[in-house]
């Protein structure tokens, strides 16, 4: 295992393909995931089918692209649409084989289907759920406990069951100077002292004369797989 994934994680099935660095710490990833350099996990996150970008912060306990049951099928459980109990944490199981599906007339056609797609510079709180199928754009923030259903603007600051606006992180004229300067995609070593990323306007406008300059060279990082 590469030392570019920092912290202990578990990789039940599927792939992960990381740039370095990321923190993964103590948390569960199952299906085909990315996640960009320097995004980070609190511990007891469970994370599926996922595209997250880069400097990420991702609260304890979030669930991200959780799986999706069969609704319109005799039952919801998996042994309706999942022969091999894989699903059901029941495989090889004789009880299970018993009563499995042997075939599937209709397709199973969940609404939420696909990843969750995660931009750059996203915070989630904790114990936040993300369905699948959702986009969060660049700079979103997902307030603590929020159910986020829906595609979410970049820069917005959304909460609650379902996750609603609650404002936005900057004003309409930053964000669109943000968004044009992509700074997630530059290696911000190139950045002379003093770094004081907390001046917004004076920072987006210095990065901005570096990217012009050829100063700020692109972010190179390096890439670990994990498989299962
Ligand atoms: C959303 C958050 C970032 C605060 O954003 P903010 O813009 O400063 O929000 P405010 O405290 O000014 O509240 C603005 C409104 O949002 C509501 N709100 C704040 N947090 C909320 C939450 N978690 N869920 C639902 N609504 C929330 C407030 O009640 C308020 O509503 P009102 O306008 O009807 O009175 C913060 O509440 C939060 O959830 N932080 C996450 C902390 C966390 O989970 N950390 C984990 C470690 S990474």
């Amino acid at each position: 295992m590469s030392t570019d994934i920092l912290g202990q994680f578990k990789l039940i099935s599927g792939q992960i393909t990381a740039e370095a660095p990321v923190n993964l710490s103590n948390s569960i990833f199952s299906g085909t995931i990315t996640i960009g350099a320097f995004s980070y996990f609190n511990y007891g996150c469970e994370v599926g089918d996922a595209e997250i970008g880069r400097y990420c912060s991702v609260g304890q306990h979030t669930l991200i692209a959780p799986g999706e049951h069969p609704m319109q099928f005799l039952s919801t459980h998996p042994f309706t649409s999942d022969p091999s109990g894989v699903s059901a944490g029941m495989p090889d199981n004789d009880d299970y084989a018993r009563i499995a599906c042997t075939g599937i007339s209709r397709r199973n056609t969940p609404k939420r289907v696909g990843m969750a797609r995660i931009g750059h510079d996203v915070w989630i709180g904790a114990r936040a759920i993300i369905l699948r199928g959702v986009t969060l754009g660049h700079g979103a923030v997902v307030a603590a406990g929020a159910v986020v259903t829906k595609d979410v603007e970049p820069y917005r600051i959304v909460g609650g069951v379902p996750a609603t606006p609650i404002r936005w992180r900057f004003p309409s004229d930053l964000r669109i100077q943000i968004l044009d300067l992509e700074w997630w995609n530059y290696d911000l070593s190139g950045l002379a002292e003093p770094r004081d990323y907390s001046d917004v306007e004076a920072m987006v406008e210095r990065l901005g004369e570096l990217k012009i300059t050829g100063a700020l060279k692109p972010l190179a990082p390096r890439t670990s797989v994990c498989t299962a």
